[in-house]
């Protein structure tokens, strides 16, 4: 590992221990109730009426916490994240209807992910739990969890579409996705095609 690497690394975790640590999201406030006839004329088609997307490709979003979920509704009306399936959907939606489907999906159960490369899952593991000391990987499980399951502040990664799952990491590391801070940005960045790919598979098949 080179000098470089190390001090790279010993950076990023400078960063996750600032953000692990910071003050917790505002809680979402809304009736999930409320949102139900919009999820069955607006969202069902792609994220399934239970928030499990019958789409590859399409995320799923049953189980996500409700503040990342109204987070990046917000940041799809902004047009800061860019979607051309998702933005003439929200177009319309109030601050109201977004924090009432932000609940709805996060209460939803959420069902296994599809792995379609069985043989990619060992070395996906390695990489979520311990990253790549040589390029300067970080874990993953340091913010998004363990289990995958995500928190307020980090999205529940487990279960996930591979497709989607690869196309956002790609996003990250084209600064096309750039929300927030970098720490995405930066693993994208240094993940491999391969590694990617690799993470992407271990992530659907976490339960
Ligand atoms: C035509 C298909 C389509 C419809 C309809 C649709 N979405 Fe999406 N949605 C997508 C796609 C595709 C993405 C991933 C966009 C990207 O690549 O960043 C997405 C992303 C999202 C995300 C971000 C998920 C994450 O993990 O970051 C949320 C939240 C979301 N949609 C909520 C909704 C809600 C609420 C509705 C209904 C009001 C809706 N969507 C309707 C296709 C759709
Ligand atoms: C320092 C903390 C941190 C580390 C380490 C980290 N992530 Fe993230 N990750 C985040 C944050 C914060 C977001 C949400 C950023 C945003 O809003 O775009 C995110 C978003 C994601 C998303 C998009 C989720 C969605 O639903 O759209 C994926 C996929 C992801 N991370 C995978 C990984 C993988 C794989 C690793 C390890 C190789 C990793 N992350 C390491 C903080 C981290």
């Amino acid at each position: 590992m080179t000098v470089k690497c190390i001090a790279s690394m010993a950076a990023l975790a400078l960063l996750m221990s600032v953000i692990t640590s910071a003050v917790a999201a505002e809680k979402v406030q809304g009736d999930p109730a409320k949102a139900e006839s919009i999820v069955a004329s607006a969202c069902a088609s792609c994220h399934g009426l239970d928030g499990n997307s019958p789409v590859p490709g399409f995320p799923k979003l049953a189980g996500q916490s409700p503040v990342y979920l109204l987070r990046e509704l917000k940041e799809f009306k902004l047009e800061h994240r860019k979607s051309e399936a998702m933005t003439p959907f929200i177009a319309n939606l109030s601050e109201e209807d977004q924090a009432n489907l932000a609940l709805y999906f996060a209460a939803q159960k959420p069902t296994p992910g599809v792995v379609t490369k069985p043989e990619l899952v060992a070395a996906g593991k390695k990489i979520y739990l311990e990253g790549n000391s040589d390029s300067g990987v970080p874990s993953c499980d340091g913010c998004h969890s363990e289990s995958g399951a995500g928190s307020d502040r980090f999205p529940r990664v487990a279960g996930q579409d591979v497709e989607y799952t690869l196309a956002q990491i790609k996003l990250y590391a084209q600064h096309v996705r750039k929300y927030g801070i970098k720490a995405m940005r930066i693993v994208a960045e240094r993940l491999t095609d391969l590694e990617a790919e690799a993470v992407a598979q271990y992530l659907a098949s976490l339960k």
